[in-house]
Parts: structure tokens; sequence; C-alpha cells
């Protein structure tokens, strides 16, 4: 897997920057808010587990660009969003999200999946990003719809979560020739 370089990304009223070690009490507030550990990060609990949460996401050598989503006027943590799964030999990519529940509701999350999206168009390249949410995840799905997403379907029991149970989940993808969204001033 080659190195991709981490890499700084505005846009909208958020800045997305690589996490650093000194995050692990604002990440771990976020982690444990109970919609987190259920659709995201269910087996972060504790202080030891979001040191090697926040160690796996500093490591940019594998398959994934994980950004820590900063309130570009305060630097406060607003957001987390991944694009993972990277497969350059198929040319396609993942991405995941969550914001801190105090930010929820301003259009933060669509800014930064869209903001992640260009640049792994425009860097690794991909040619195409996967999105998944939970049937029951009804906000995923406004955030997969607002950051230019195509619903394309609807997989059976396809991912256990945080509660342990296989959820059906939406597919949406965006492709790189996609027409990419045109956000108002926070959407
Ligand atoms: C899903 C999540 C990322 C959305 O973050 P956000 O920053 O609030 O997202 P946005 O403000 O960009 O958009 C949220 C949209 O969902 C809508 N929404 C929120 N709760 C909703 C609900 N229960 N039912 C329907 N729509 C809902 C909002 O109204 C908004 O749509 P709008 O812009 O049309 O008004 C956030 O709620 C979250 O972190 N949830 C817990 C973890 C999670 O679900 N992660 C994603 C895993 S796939």
């Amino acid at each position: 897997m080659e190195q991709i370089e981490p890499v700084e990304l505005a846009g909208g009223g958020v800045r997305l920057r690589p996490w650093r070690a000194d995050d692990a009490d604002a990440a771990l507030a976020a982690l444990v808010d109970p919609d987190t550990r259920l659709w995201n990060a269910g087996w972060v609990q504790t202080r030891e587990d979001v040191v090697h949460w926040l160690e796996r996401r500093r490591d940019w050598t594998g398959d994934h660009a994980s950004w820590a989503v900063e309130d570009a006027a305060t630097g406060e943590l607003v957001g987390s969003v991944s694009v993972h799964s990277i497969d350059r030999s198929a040319n396609d990519a993942e991405v995941g999200y969550w914001t801190v529940p105090a930010a929820r509701g301003r259009g933060v999350a669509a800014l930064a999946v869209d903001a992640a999206c260009r640049w792994a168009f425009g860097v690794l390249p991909v040619d195409r990003i996967e999105l998944c949410h939970a049937v029951e995840n009804v906000a995923s799905g406004r955030v997969a719809e607002k950051a230019g997403f195509t619903y394309e379907g609807h997989l059976r029991r396809s991912y256990r979560y945080g509660d342990g149970v296989k959820h059906d989940e939406l597919l949406w993808a965006r492709l790189a020739d996609d027409p990419a969204p045109q956000f108002s001033s926070r959407s």
C-alpha cells in the first residue's frame, strides 16, 4: 500500500485535519455518545480504547485517510470523516463519519463528506466511493443525499452494528464525474 500524504482540507466553515494524540479527551467524549456507539465505533469505551482508535486513524500508511473535523472559526472538534477501504486496483473506497451531538443538524457531516470525497477523487484518485448506513439511520441517509451520493440499493442483514445486531443497510455511491453538491452557506 502506497503512503498517503496527510493533508488538511477546508470548506464551508469546517476544517479537516489529521487526528492528533492530544485529541483523546474530545474524541472519547464524542465516541461515548450512544448514537455514535451504535452506528460507528461501539468498541471505544475507555481512554485506552481511544488511544488505540487514534493511533489507527493517525497512521496513513494503510488503506484509509482519516480526519478530525473542526469548526474553522473556533477550532472545536465537531466530527470525524474517513475515506477507508481504499482499493487501488478496483479504484474505489468507502466513506464513514460521525459528528459530535452538539454540532448535529448544522450540515457539518455533509460538508465534511463532500470535502473528503473531492480530495479522494482528485488525489488518490478513486473513481467510486460507497457509503452504507443502517436503514434505521435516517439522518445518515440525508447526509448521503446532501453530499452528492446516489441511492443504489438495499442490502439485507449486511453489517453488525454496535448493538451486536446485523442490520439491513442502504447503499449509496458517488462517482468521480457525478455532479458535486452545491452548498449554500451552511447546509
Ligand atoms: C448522522 C450524522 C453523522 C449526521 O450529522 P449532521 O452533522 O447532523 O448532518 P447534517 O447536518 O449534514 O444533516 C443531517 C440531516 O439529517 C436530518 N435528520 C436528523 N435526524 C433525523 C431523523 N431522526 N430523521 C430524519 N432526518 C433526520 C437533519 O434534519 C438533516 O437533514 P436536513 O439538512 O434536510 O435538515 C450524526 O447524526 C451522527 O453522528 N449520528 C451518530 C453516528 C452516525 O450515525 N454516523 C453515521 C454512520 S453511517
